[in-house]
């Protein structure tokens, strides 16, 4: 009993501390945020050297970019033969995987998301757009912001009349959405140019998008590339803008920073509790990880590089694939550091996958076991307002630290360290959770 007084205290105090910063952040934010109160949010996190990202490091400005018509992949056939054959080169595809049916406690943790309508594996670019024109999750409700990682499209009318474009509906722009991800995704309509250096955005091979504009300096071009896209974000919901939080990568940083915003996805019909989801962290977990450390970038690991450029170089493969499915990318990017041969880097990245995957699995089950104890325990009439809110917060942070793993599509292999101690946190407060409830 003393225990739950104290349980219930901290979460008290933790609950005001997140105010008082959910406060202190709203001041400092400009006049178009959203104006939500911090709900059961939890306190944000205080360790050494980390604190809250300046809000004023907020992407409000949309980068001025080129109006020119978006040249077809097939434009650049005569002049850049290889990068453009094997872009468009056909690959094996794997059907798409239906999560919700695969892990059946999706259905459970999701309850109230648009996840829990459809929530599939990713599949090759050419489908990004009909993907989402057919996903079972988007309704008219939804806005436009949606394509914003699924063609250039889009970016091309944000920069025209941004404010204009963020305001309509997902439906009303859909008809004009229809270039596939192409090379002007990541070169503008200049491929070739700012060749292989660390090319920022000055050598168009980096990010066309505004919302990646916050770590523009910081990050080497062919990983912009890439992560102008596989990267956790929110939606400012005011604006519907595309933006992403700011400051550290770390998964404990940026639920402070969504907590101080108030930002919830949706609430859980079940348990009541204001959820978070994540979106595909491939930036944030590659970010702290020892690949990056060891001056990798995402292009490494997904695109071929063997064929000499005749100036001491290579060019770019633009097939878009994995380590695990091309032997090139094993002898030519792992071979050199991980040695043993090629059965023993796949039984590496076999072994590391499983190692995360199987944790995460588990997880979520328990999880699921949790969210359905603690709603019959509402209805029953057995919680106090004060349990119950306390128990809310501790469901919030485990949803989002289960999420922020399972989410990823690189099942461990893009930080591993970083995934088992996220797990480990996840598993911390889920054991808290269950025993306040059982108390
Ligand atoms: C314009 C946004 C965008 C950019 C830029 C982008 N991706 Fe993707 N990527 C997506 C989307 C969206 C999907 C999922 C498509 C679907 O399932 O409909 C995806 C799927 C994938 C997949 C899984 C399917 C497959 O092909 O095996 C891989 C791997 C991948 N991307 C890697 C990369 C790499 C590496 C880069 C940078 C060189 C990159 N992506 C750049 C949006 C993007
Ligand atoms: C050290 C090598 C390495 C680096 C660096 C790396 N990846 Fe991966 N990535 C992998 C491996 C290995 C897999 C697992 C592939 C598999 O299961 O077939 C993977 C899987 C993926 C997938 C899912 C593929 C699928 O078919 O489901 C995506 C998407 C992806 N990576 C994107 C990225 C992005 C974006 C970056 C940079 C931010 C990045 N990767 C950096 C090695 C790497
Ligand atoms: C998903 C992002 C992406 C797309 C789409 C893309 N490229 Fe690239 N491209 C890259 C990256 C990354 C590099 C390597 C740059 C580096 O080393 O920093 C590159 C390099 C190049 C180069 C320089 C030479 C080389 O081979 O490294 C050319 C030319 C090029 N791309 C042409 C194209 C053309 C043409 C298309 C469309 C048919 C295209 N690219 C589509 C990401 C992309
Ligand atoms: C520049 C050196 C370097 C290259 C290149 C490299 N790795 Fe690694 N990799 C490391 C280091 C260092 C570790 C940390 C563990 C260790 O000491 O072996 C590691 C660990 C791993 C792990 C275990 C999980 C983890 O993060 O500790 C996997 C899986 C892995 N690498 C996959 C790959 C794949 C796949 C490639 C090629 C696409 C690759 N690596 C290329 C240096 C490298």
């Amino acid at each position: 009993m003393q225990q739950r007084v104290i349980v219930i205290l901290l979460g008290a105090i933790g609950a005001i501390l997140a105010l008082v910063v959910g406060v202190i952040a709203f001041v400092g934010l400009s006049a178009d945020q959203p104006a939500q109160t911090a709900s059961s949010a939890m306190p944000p996190p205080e360790e050494d050297g980390m604190s809250l990202p300046s809000p004023s490091a907020l992407p409000e400005q949309v980068r001025s970019i080129d109006y020119d018509p978006i040249l077809d992949a097939n434009y650049w056939m005569a002049e850049f033969p290889y990068q453009t054959e094997s872009f468009l080169a056909d690959r094996s595809v794997e059907p798409k995987k239906d999560y919700l049916e695969f892990y059946p406690f999706l259905n459970t943790i999701f309850a109230g998301s648009r996840f829990a309508e459809g929530y599939y594996s990713p599949m090759p670019h050419d489908y990004a757009v009909h993907n989402v024109k057919s996903t079972p999750r988007l309704t008219d409700e939804h806005p436009a912001a949606c394509f914003a990682c699924k063609t250039p499209d889009y970016v091309v009318m944000e920069a025209q009349d941004p404010a204009g474009t963020w305001s309509r509906g997902f439906h009303e722009v859909s008809d004009q959405m229809t270039n596939a991800i192409t090379c002007y995704d990541c070169h503008r309509n200049e491929p070739g140019r700012g060749l292989g250096g660390d090319g920022i955005d000055g050598g168009f091979t980096g990010s066309i998008r505004s919302h990646f504009s916050i770590w523009y300096e910081e990050t080497r071009g062919a990983t912009a590339s890439c992560a102008q896209c596989h990267v956790e974000y929110y939606f400012n919901e005011q604006t519907w803008q595309v933006a992403l939080p700011p400051g550290p990568t770390d998964p404990e940083i940026i639920l402070g920073y969504y907590n101080a915003l108030g930002l919830v996805d949706h609430v859980n019909p079940n348990t009541g509790t204001e959820q978070l989801k994540v979106q595909h962290p491939e930036y944030q977990h590659f970010a702290g990880s020892v690949h990056q450390r060891e001056g990798m970038t995402c292009v490494d690991c997904h695109m071929v590089r063997s064929t000499p450029d005749g100036e001491g170089g290579f060019l770019t493969d633009h097939t878009i694939t994995s380590p695990s499915q091309s032997r090139e990318i094993r002898d030519t990017a792992c071979a050199p550091c991980h040695g043993g041969g090629d059965e023993a880097i796949l039984q590496l990245i076999r072994d590391t996958q499983e190692s995360s995957r199987s944790r995460t699995l588990a997880l979520g089950e328990r999880l699921a076991d949790f969210q359905i104890a603690f709603a019959a325990a509402q209805d029953a009439g057995q919680l106090s307002e004060g349990h119950i809110e306390v128990l809310r917060g501790m469901e919030r942070e485990v949803v989002w630290y289960f999420d922020w793993v399972f989410s990823e599509n690189g099942n461990g292999v893009h930080n591993y360290e970083g995934n088992h101690r996220w797990m480990q946190r996840a598993e911390e407060v889920l054991n808290q959770a269950e025993s306040l409830l059982n108390e």
